[in-house]
């Protein structure tokens, strides 16, 4: 029988949860803006968090925590071996991912660092759909080569695609036909971050499962958003609409040789990840390095009770009724963005909103780095916190496998898990409308130092005079 109710709900974005606990916000007055962004060198991320209003930065380790989580805290088991908390935690991974053997890491890259020492060696070739930014600096840190497989349709931001995260499964078989010898895994990133946070289909997954077995190389997921991706393939994907998550995500699972999570997204906590195998030997090889980069294998650089949190929010990541609420209030937000100019990613995807930074800024060329320009106007005109940057990766072309640079260029709206409100999109949608009218008088920036491995975590901008 259909509820009118929920109608209601999904039209109203109401929250699904309500506040036991408030955390204060301040929004710095116009002059103190100012001063703050030239003392942060008009980068987002030396912005102290006590000057942000709305903080947009990431939605990585920067969820609530609900009830549940918080008296889970409480029964953490904080013996260094073999505690209670981390059979909790075991069972619950092992419930979601179907993989038998869990390796407890202190967050997703942890978890990257290991995969990559075991697999990975100077000259190899990382395939992937599209290699987070800690990923690919593992694989470029092994000197071997990320490569990211997404279709090019990626730069067309309003053109929409239910599933842009996909692998180009062209681009896959010529890297594959020409690369394979050099390939020690394939990377599925689910849901694709970079690639506009858009998720990746069923159909797809399987497809690249089917062309790693023809040459006999290893799938793995990088699951931070897994559930997001299932939810998407619920409502996107012919033949899913009457599965739950919990099925979905089994049926993903099993594609894959195993999996690694930042817990840190989708498991709703704010430290947290693991390493997921069916496989006792690779298992077995992880735990050695566990011991030797984070912590006795049943802790893996976290406190027990951090264990405990993570199981909890693993199930309630994958309550329908909490991701319904959550990808409609990004979704909400990418509307508002596009009322006030801004030319959005389509359909929006699941941990924010990407934004094409060069139609924001058409006056300005590239080398007066638009993203900055797009960050800095809108601390300045809301003490919002976003972050942009030009990306750049290798793709191949899908006929002849010639490796090929490209760059990608977007802003990322990136929304909290269960942080902020409707009424703070809102604000975010305003904000926006401002940052349209001030946009053309900016003369862009320039960058001030030259970062190495991830530099833009700490590259410095000065303004350049127009
Ligand atoms: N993989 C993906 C797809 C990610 O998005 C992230 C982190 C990681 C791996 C690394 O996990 O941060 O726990 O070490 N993404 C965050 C972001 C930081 O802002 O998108 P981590």
């Amino acid at each position: 029988m259909s509820d009118p109710a929920r109608e209601i709900f999904a039209r109203t974005v109401a929250e699904p949860y309500r506040t036991k606990m408030v955390e204060h916000l301040r929004l710095p007055d116009r002059e103190e803006r100012e001063r703050v962004l030239r003392a942060a060198f008009f980068s987002p991320v030396f912005l102290q968090s006590e000057d942000v209003f709305i903080d947009l930065i990431t939605d990585s380790g920067m969820g609530a925590m609900s009830d549940q989580q918080w008296s889970a805290l409480m029964r953490g088991d904080e013996a260094y071996m073999n505690s209670k908390s981390f059979t909790v935690f075991e069972r619950a991974v092992q419930e979601v991912t179907g993989y038998a053997h869990v390796i407890p890491t202190h967050q997703g890259r942890a978890a990257e660092n290991i995969v990559m020492d075991l697999l990975v060696k100077p000259d190899d070739i990382v395939l992937s759909n599209t290699h987070f930014d800690t990923t690919r600096a593992h694989v470029l840190h092994r000197k071997a080569t990320p490569i990211d497989l997404v279709d090019d349709r990626l730069w067309s931001f309003a053109e929409p695609h239910p599933f842009k995260g996909n692998f180009d499964l062209a681009k896959l078989s010529a890297a594959l036909e020409r690369h394979h010898e050099r390939v020690p895994l394939i990377i599925i990133t689910v849901l694709n971050n970079f690639a506009c946070s858009s998720p990746v289909s069923m159909a797809n997954i399987r497809e690249v499962r089917r062309l790693a077995d023809k040459y006999g190389i290893p799938v793995f997921f990088d699951a931070c958003r897994f559930a997001e991706n299932a939810h998407f393939i619920r409502e996107r994907e012919a033949g899913y609409a009457d599965k739950s998550i919990g099925e979905i995500a089994s049926e993903m699972f099993g594609y894959g040789r195993a999996c690694w999570m930042s817990a840190k997204k989708d498991a709703i906590v704010n430290i947290g990840g693991f390493i997921a195998t069916g496989e006792p030997e690779f298992a077995a090889r992880c735990q050695e390095r566990l011991v030797l980069y984070e912590g006795f294998y049943t802790y893996g650089g976290l406190a027990r009770r951090d264990l405990e949190a993570i199981a909890v929010g693993l199930r309630e990541g994958m309550d329908s009724t909490y991701l319904e609420h959550r990808t409609r209030l990004v979704e909400y937000l990418g509307e508002a963005l596009a009322r006030a100019g801004f030319v959005i990613s389509r359909p929006v995807g699941g941990s924010g909103v990407f934004v094409d930074v060069e139609a924001a800024y058409p006056h300005l060329p590239p080398s007066a780095l638009p993203g900055i320009a797009l960050c800095a106007d809108f601390y300045l005109e809301g003490g919002i916190r976003l972050g942009a940057a030009p990306f750049s990766m290798k793709t191949v072309s899908p006929v002849t496998g010639d490796i090929l640079d490209r760059v990608f260029q977007f802003a990322r709206f990136a929304v909290p898990r269960r942080v902020y409100s409707k009424a703070h999109m809102d604000y975010v949608g305003e904000v926006a409308q401002r940052v349209r009218e001030v946009a053309r008088r900016s003369a862009g920036y320039r960058l001030l130092n030259e970062g190495a491995l991830l530099g833009h975590f700490f590259a410095k901008f000065e303004p350049l005079v127009g």
